[in-house]
């Protein structure tokens, strides 16, 4: 159907986009309710919506064809151009926010990212986990607490990171040692643990394919800032997935994929010369809840 030429009609492409939207609807509700349904059904509404807003020619068109089979083609069992693409848009971390949200106090989830290992073995506390003992000296020493402040102790934290150069064991296996700069610790009886490392620099997301190439093209950048990500998990509380960012990081505004969260705010401190690299000390404090389920039976009695 022509909007061009119809007289009283809307000729700016409305009237096709919402007769279309109806009559996908329509079709769809003749297969029944579906929670696939629902989602094609919104999705194709807001694609109708966006074409008709934007009106792409038939060049662009194609273009955005093109850039979402490349992202296909970069796709394989090593690298995941879709999940970076989810990540560049925010998708990723509203995802997570959306599934994971905490009460008032509780440090918030973030995504685990890519370079999560679970296989790391128990390391003792006080540990270095920098096994090549490359990069300026950092101590961290942390305490998991509870929604009152109270110490949970026998806790496992898990810590993994990236080198001074901003990278990850697992992205140059050849280059560092196995298990270099990821730990698993147990918490004291008062909820603490305390660990040596290396300061990590922050890192910039893959700029060779079409998703950098697309970030890049728009002006916006692909750095992620310098930081540590925590799992923390214990009996009776939800198991928490987060970074610990460095706050004085310059990219610290602008995360490539929308991870930074005031909470997650760490302040590092230099600590006095003692005649070798610059060295620096981290404290932090991560804040558990209840799992979703005790939150919910907890609600109900009050
Ligand atoms: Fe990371």
């Amino acid at each position: 159907m022509d909007g061009h030429d119809t007289g009283s009609r809307r000729t700016d492409g409305s009237a096709e986009g919402a007769e279309l939207t109806l009559e996908f609807a329509r079709r769809l509700s003749e297969a029944g309710p579906s929670r696939l349904g629902e989602a094609a059904q919104a999705t194709v509404e807001r694609l109708h919506a966006l074409v008709t807003a934007l009106r792409p020619t038939s060049d662009e068109f194609r273009i955005a064809i093109d850039f979402l089979t490349e992202v296909g083609h970069y796709a394989d069992a090593r690298r995941q151009e879709w999940v970076l693409l989810a990540d560049v848009l925010g998708v990723s971390s509203l995802v997570e926010d959306l599934n994971t949200r905490r009460p008032a106090g509780a440090t918030p989830n973030t995504v685990a990212g890519p370079f999560y290992r679970s296989d790391v073995p128990e390391t003792a506390q006080g540990a270095s986990i920098s096994r090549d003992g490359k990069g300026e000296p950092l101590a961290v020493t942390g305490r998991i607490v509870d929604l009152d402040g109270q110490g949970v102790a026998g806790a496992t934290v898990e810590v993994w990171h990236a080198n001074a150069d901003g990278r990850y064991e697992n992205q140059e296996p050849d280059r560092q040692p196995e298990f270099n700069l990821r730990g698993r610790f147990r918490t004291d009886l008062q909820g603490r643990f305390r660990f040596a490392t290396i300061k990590p620099r922050g890192y910039a997301l893959p700029s060779d394919g079409p998703v950098g190439r697309l970030v890049t093209t728009l002006g916006l950048r692909l750095e992620r800032p310098a930081h540590i990500h925590f799992r923390v998990s214990a009996d009776g509380f939800e198991t928490l997935t987060t970074h610990v960012y460095d706050e004085a990081d310059p990219a610290i505004g602008r995360d490539a994929i929308f991870g930074v969260k005031p909470e997650l705010m760490g302040r590092y401190r230099v600590l006095p010369p003692d005649g070798g690299p610059r060295r620096h000390a981290l404290d932090l404090t991560l804040v558990l809840c209840p799992p979703p389920a005790e939150r919910a039976r907890i609600q109900g009695r009050l």
